[in-house]
Order: C-alpha cells, then structure tokens, then sequence
C-alpha cells in the first residue's frame, strides 16, 4: 500500500513536470506516448488544451480533419478548462420538488423529495469533486482495453441507460440486465442500487462496474496505475480533493456526485406544476396527458412511483416476473422484488423493466393493463379484491393517456445540457453534431 502511494506520486509529479514528448509511461501501455497537437510547449498547465471549453477550435484554418487531442499515454485527452457548475444547477430545483413538504397539482397530493436524498454527509456535492466525477464517468480508460466508458451504457440522449436491451462490454460480452437510466438516483431513500440492490451506497456501485468481468474488467490498483500516467488527473485530484494521490475511494466520491447532480426539474410536467402554483391560468398539459396523470393516481402507479421526482419509495415486486423466473430481483425474502430509477426521462430510456423486454412505453402499460404475474409476493396495489393480479381493463384511449402522460416527464434540457455531456473530443471529426 505504501508503495503505491509513493509510486503513484513519482508517476504523476513526473507527468506534472513532464508533458515532454519522449516521455516513457513507466509501466504498462504499450501504445506509443503522443503529445495533443498544440499543446507540446510544457507551458506548465497539463492537460490544457489552448482551445477552450468544445466550441473554441477554429474551423476557417483549412484543416477539416484536426487529429484528434490525445494525452502523453496515448489516450483521449479531456477538456479539463471548463468547471461545470453543478451547485447552481442543483440548487435551481424548486421548491415542490425539494422542499415543500406536498405539493398538489391536478387535484393530487404529491410529496417532495426533501427526505428521500441518500447523499451521506460525507459526499457532500462541491463543485472540482464532481467535475474529476463528469470526466471519469466519460473516461475509456476506466476498461481494461480502453474501449468502454460508464457512458458507453448510460447514454445522457437515453437519460442515461441504454437503448440496447442488454448492453455490450468491454471485451463484447452481455450484461445479465438491462442498464438502469440515472435520473434522480440520488432521491431514493433506501440508498441501495443496481436492480436487485446489491450495492449498499452509490460510492459503492461506483467502482463495482469498472471490476465486472463483463463491463469493464479492470482492478483498481491498476487502474489508479494508469490513471496516474496520465497529464491531467494529478492536477484534478489536486483541485478536487487538495493532494495528487489517485485512490479507487476518491473516483468512488468524485463519480457519486457526479452521478447525484444529475436531478431533473425542467420538464413539461415542472411548467404545468409551476404555472398552477403561480395561477397561471394559462394550459401547459393537454387534456388527454391530464387524463394520464388521473389514470396515474387512480391505478395506483402512484402510490409506487412517488413524490414530484416519480422515484420508488422501495422495492416493490410489480409482478414482472413469475415464480419461477430465474431472476428474482432481491431474492430471499423479497423474491421477485425490484428497484427501478425515477419515471423522469422514462420515454427516452427505452426498452424496459429489469431484462428490457418491454421495447417501449405502450408495452409497459399492456403489462400493467393485462400482463401481471401472479408472482406470490405480488404488492396488494395491483391485485384484484380477490387477490388475483388486477387486469384493468383499459381502453386504447386510456392506454395513450398514460403514455402521453409519461411523455410530459421528459426534461430536454437535462437530456442536453452540457455539465452532464461528454468532455473527450468525438473520436472521428464528423460523427460530433
Ligand atoms: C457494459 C455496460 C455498463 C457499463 C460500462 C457501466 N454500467 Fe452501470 N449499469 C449497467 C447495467 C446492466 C446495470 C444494471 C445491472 C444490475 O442491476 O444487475 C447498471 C446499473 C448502474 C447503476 C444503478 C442505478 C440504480 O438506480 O440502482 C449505476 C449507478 C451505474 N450503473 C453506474 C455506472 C458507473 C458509474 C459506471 C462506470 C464506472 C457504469 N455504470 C458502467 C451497465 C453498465
Ligand atoms: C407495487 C409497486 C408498483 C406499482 C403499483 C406500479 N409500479 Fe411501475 N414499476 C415498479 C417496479 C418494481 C418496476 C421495475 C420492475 C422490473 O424491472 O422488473 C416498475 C417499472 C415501471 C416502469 C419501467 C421502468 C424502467 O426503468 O424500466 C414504468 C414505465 C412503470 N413502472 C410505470 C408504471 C405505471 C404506469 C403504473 C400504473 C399503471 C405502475 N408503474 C405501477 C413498481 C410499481
């Protein structure tokens, strides 16, 4: 352990005093050390291109092509100049959403999410933390081949799950589930993630996908190895956490809150919710999606995916599997239970459920209208009076409704906004908008 932190230093004060183009990585790559194009002059800030934040670069000098900017280990070089600010972001949610103790909109009751937010006091979010986070999060070299990033599977477009039923890792092998979108993880009290909430805190799922031997098969020690061959990260631990030292706790830190700044409140569904706080008289949702949201609570769906964020309260087994199903969510006790993340963003986080099979919203409200398993720890929310799974009865209309509904939860801004985007330059010029 000691040794490590020494050699860990060594690597990144020589990279910190370096940045010369016949620097040798001390260990490990084997791909040829390139300097990024324009920024060979060791003018003493490494890893800063002279570009600026994205739209910086000129296009009028002739060159269509510019190569893309890579780092003395070979790898893609991050933009590191620009400093999101995902305080301000965080703190612009309002008021019904975070600290209200209830809202009503539409004649409904709906709770905030000011009890529900597992950040520990320890985590607390600041901004060059979550920064390091955003540019781990987008990092290949966080896989063993560097070919794989956490963004690979959580897309921001897909409110950060995939569009792929199961997605492919690393070395092109499938995870055993669907990915699971990222929207408002940091508003589920129970604090537990993945699908069968086997991570007990979100700084604990953070490392685990980076050890999986299917998603990106890498340990720790080497990747804080590799990290440290890097120009860049020494100076952005340096500024996030006060000294150089790369640990797997601080990446753990640096992408929770990352992955906790990602709160959704701009949505078509916040400006009807605002505009009837303010008597504004004026419609924001239509009839049909205010007939969605009355199907929303009158179903129940509500009484699972609460509060102004559509979060679950807990897991819930919603009768997605049978009996006898191989996968059984959290197990035990809890057979056929389920976690799922927040219903914002849901219309972009196609296919669904735990396995993805359902490919898209309308299918989702044919499970719950028609499909239940009579699974025996089924919720008593979607039983009949008899005990027996509800079968709705829903009409297409009704069906559309709720679809239409579940639409007005999609927050453009969020699925765009730049702290949350990529900061590697797109691999080919041409496949960037
Ligand atoms: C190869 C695809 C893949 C990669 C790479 C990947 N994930 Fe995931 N992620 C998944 C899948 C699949 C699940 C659901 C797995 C399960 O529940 O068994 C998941 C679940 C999660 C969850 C749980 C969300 C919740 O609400 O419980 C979080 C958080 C998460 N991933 C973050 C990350 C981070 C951070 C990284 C990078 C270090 C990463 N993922 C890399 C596929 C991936
Ligand atoms: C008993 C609690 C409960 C009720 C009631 C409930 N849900 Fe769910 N919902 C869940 C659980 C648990 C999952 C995840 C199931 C899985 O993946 O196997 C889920 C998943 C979903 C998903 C897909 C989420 C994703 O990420 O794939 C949508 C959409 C959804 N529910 C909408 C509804 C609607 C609409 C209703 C009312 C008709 C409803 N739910 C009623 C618990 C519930």
């Amino acid at each position: 352990m000691k040794y490590s932190h020494v050699f860990l230093l060594a690597v990144a004060i020589t990279a910190l005093a370096g940045c010369n183009d016949d620097d040798e990585p001390t260990t490990g790559d084997n791909s040829p050390p390139v300097v990024a194009p324009g920024d060979s002059g060791g003018d003493g800030t490494p890893g800063s291109p002279d570009d600026g934040p994205g739209d910086g670069q000129s296009p009028g000098d002739g060159d269509p092509d510019p190569e893309p900017r890579v780092d003395i280990d070979g790898l893609p070089l991050p933009d590191t100049q620009s400093s999101p600010d995902y305080e301000t972001y965080v703190a612009g949610q309002p008021g019904y959403y975070t600290s209200l103790s209830s809202t009503e909109f539409n004649n409904i009751r709906f709770t905030s999410v000011a009890t529900e937010d597992n950040t520990p006091n320890d985590n607390e979010l600041n901004n060059p933390v979550a920064k390091l986070g955003r540019i781990l999060f987008y990092d290949v070299r966080l896989s063993a081949n560097n070919t794989v990033s956490c963004a690979s599977c959580h897309q921001q477009e897909h409110g950060f799950t995939d569009p792929a039923q199961l997605s492919t890792g690393f070395d092109g092998g499938h995870t055993g589930r669907h990915s699971m979108g990222l929207t408002n993880s940091r508003y589920y009290d129970p604090g537990r993630f993945f699908w069968d909430e086997r991570a007990a805190t979100l700084e604990e799922q953070s490392v685990m996908p980076i050890q999986d031997p299917v998603e990106m098969g890498m340990n720790l020690f080497d990747l804080e190895t590799k990290l440290g061959q890097t120009s860049f990260y020494g100076q952005l631990f340096t500024e996030a956490f006060g000294d150089e030292a790369i640990t797997s706790q601080r990446i753990a830190l640096a992408m929770s809150q990352f992955m906790r700044a990602m709160v959704s409140y701009e949505s078509r569904f916040d400006q009807a919710v605002q505009a009837e706080l303010n008597n504004d008289p004026t419609p924001v949702l239509s009839a049909q999606e205010l007939r969605g949201l009355d199907l929303f609570d009158s179903l129940n769906c509500i009484d699972c995916h609460t509060t102004t964020a559509f979060v679950l309260d807990r897991n819930h087994n919603n009768g997605s599997v049978s009996n006898n199903d191989p996968d059984q969510g959290v197990g035990g006790n809890l057979a056929g239970f389920f976690k799922t993340g927040s219903l914002r963003n849901i219309s972009v986080g196609a296919p669904y459920f735990h396995d993805g099979h359902l490919p898209d919203l309308m299918s989702v409200i044919e499970f719950y209208n028609s499909g239940i398993n009579n699974h025996a720890n089924l919720s008593p929310d979607l039983r009949d009076r008899t005990g027996r799974p509800v079968r709705m009865g829903l009409s297409q209309a009704d069906k559309e409704a709720l679809v239409a509904f579940l639409e007005t939860l999609t927050d453009d801004s969020f699925l765009s906004n730049p702290i949350f985007s990529d900061p590697f330059p797109p691999e080919e010029a041409g496949t960037s908008e």
